[in-house]
This record gives structure tokens, sequence and C-alpha cells, in this order.
């Protein structure tokens, strides 16, 4: 008499017949870690809602590479956290900025890390929003395009090997893509923070950048509710010339990384925000969940999802999740 049922367990029965059949693997170099760099020498302010993370002034970054690259990291994404704001986030583009300086340091101290930078304006900026304001208070676009490209320039010209704009206002992938062009950087490559979302799981992360910001990000971010929408805004990103995309926030967006996947052919990146990060860290010291088996999982299911590289802060722990079982 012959079992008519499907026999899933037969490749579920130890851990070689397991191994042989898994689909998804999550190794360092899928990793990406953020670092968050502050004036002053000798600083590393702890981010309260973030343990384990910190803000690091710029003479700390090659010990903070160090602890990164000790997990077999090859890519980091730099955010500027400048002491002082104003309207028009004049630190964030004027020469010899925070983030030049850092990414110098960083790439002489070593020149094989792959060096992205954030470019945005909300940690530079008085009011917080990621734009200028008009008279109105509302964020205007087109004006601020021109400050995001003047930024982006002086990433590069900080040898900042991938530029990343996470401001979400309309026609920055061309605008920054002419200027870096103009100026003879036509070889840096942009990452386009292409869909994402006006999502509470930043909340964190306001914290780390000390944005004061009053109200929501809700006319340029997008709307929580749709996925069509952001096929059309990785479109149209794409068509004015990013080279990369990502879909942010990671956990809550599994369907919408997964419908990027489908739709484009283009690198895919997913930001595991910090949010994500605080939640997960807060059970753990509650010993409510084994971090590390949590951690691996969902780290997993970004990927399977069908994100190509993952943006996360638990990149900087990676050695240890991957060395100890759980
Ligand atoms: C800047 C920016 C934000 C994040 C990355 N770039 C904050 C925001 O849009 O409010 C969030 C990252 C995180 O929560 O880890 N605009």
């Amino acid at each position: 008499m012959k079992n008519k049922f499907f026999r899933g367990r037969r490749l579920r029965q130890n851990e070689h017949l397991r191994s042989l059949v898994q689909e998804v693997y999550v190794t360092a170099h899928d990793l990406i870690a953020p670092i968050f760099v502050t004036e002053g020498k000798k600083k590393r302010i702890q981010v309260e809602a973030m343990p384990g993370i910190e803000r690091v002034s710029v003479d700390e970054l090659p010990s903070e590479i160090d602890i990164i690259r000790a997990s077999n990291i090859s890519s980091v994404l730099v955010f500027g956290i400048p002491t002082e704001k104003d309207g028009k986030a004049t630190l964030a583009w004027k020469e010899n900025n925070l983030v030049q300086r850092a990414v110098e340091t960083i790439k002489r101290h070593d020149p094989s890390l792959t060096v992205m930078t954030d470019i945005c304006l909300c940690a530079y900026t008085d009011h917080g929003h990621c734009g200028h304001l008009d008279s109105q208070g509302r964020v205007t676009n087109d004006d601020t395009l021109e400050t995001l490209s003047k930024m982006a320039v002086t990433h590069a010209q900080g040898g900042a090997d991938v530029v990343a704009p996470s401001d979400m206002m309309d026609g920055r992938v061309g605008a920054i893509r002419r200027a870096l062009d103009e100026n003879n950087f036509i070889h840096v490559p942009i990452l386009s923070y292409a869909a994402k979302y006006a999502s509470a799981f930043y909340g964190p992360f306001r914290e780390a950048t000390q944005c004061g910001i009053k109200g929501d990000r809700k006319t340029y971010q997008m709307d929580p509710h749709n996925v069509r929408e952001a096929l059309r805004e990785i479109r149209a990103d794409l068509e004015e010339g990013a080279d990369m995309v990502m879909v942010k926030p990671a956990l809550a967006y599994l369907d919408v990384i997964r419908a990027a996947r489908e739709h484009f052919d283009a690198p895919l990146f997913a930001y595991s925000v910090s949010g994500e990060y605080s939640m997960i860290k807060a059970c753990a010291a509650r010993g409510w969940i084994n971090e590390r088996a949590v951690v691996m999982e969902i780290l997993t299911a970004i990927k399977r999802a069908g994100a190509d590289r993952i943006i996360s802060y638990f990149a900087k722990d990676f050695k240890k999740f991957q060395e100890t079982e759980g």
C-alpha cells in the first residue's frame, strides 16, 4: 500500500538534509551597517532608544570601522548629525562638511570598504523636515533639489562610493545625477530610497539624529496603504537614473519588496529601520524572545521576500549571531 501524501518531513529529519535543501542564506555580504557621525572629539554617545548604537565623532570612526569589519561587513551607510541646524541646512553642503570628513577618514583607514552616504536635509534643518519650507510652512520641492544636489557633490568630493538620497522629493534622482555628472562624478552610483513610507518605525532614528520635527512627513513620504504607488516611484527613479533602489521600512513591507523584485531587475535594497531594531532589543532585554534567532529569522524573511541587500543596525553584531547557535 503506497502512501498518497506528501512526505515533507523526509527532508527535515536532520541538519544535513535541512541544509541540503535550504533556499535562502543570509551572510555578512548581504548586510550594510549604518553609522551615525557627529561633531566633536572622542565622542561616543549612546542612542537611548537603540541599545548598542552610538553617535560617534570623526576621530572614533577608525575604531568603529574595525568593529564593523570584525563582522565581515563590507559596506557602510553614513549619516551626518551636525550640532548646529538652520533653516537652510547649511551644514549639509558647505565645504569640508561633517560627512565629507567622515568619508575621508573611513576611506583612509580602510580603502576597500564601500562607503555610502545618506542624502537628506532632515538632520540639518532646524525645523526637522527633509526639504526647505515656504512662508506657509509647506515643504518645497524644486529648491530642495538644488540643496540635495550640492550635498551629493560634496559627498562625492569626499570620496563616497555611492550616494543614497532618502528625502523623497520628486525629481531628486535626476537632479543629483545631473549635478554629479556636471562635476565629473559620472562614476558615482545612486542608491535611491525609491519607495520610502511615512512610517512610525522611524521613531528611534529621530532620537539618534536629534531631529526635532513637529508634524509628519506625509506630504513627501509614501502612504503605507499603497503598494502600486511604490512601483510608480521605483519606475520613476530608475528612469531618472537610479542605479539601485530601496524599499523602506522592511519588516512591515515585505509585500512591497516582493512586488519590486518581480517588476524590476535593478539591484534591490531593503532598510530594516530603527523601530525594527529597537523592538527586538527591548524584547530581548526582558528575556521575552531569543534575539539571535529572531534577528536571523527576520533577515531571512527580508531576503526571501526578494531583497538583494539589507541595511540593518544588527550588521555590527552579525559575527556574534553567526557564531552562536540558538
Ligand atoms: C532621513 C532618514 C530617516 C531614516 C533614514 N533616513 C528618517 C525619516 O525619514 O524620518 C530612518 C532610518 C531608521 O529609522 O532607521 N530622512
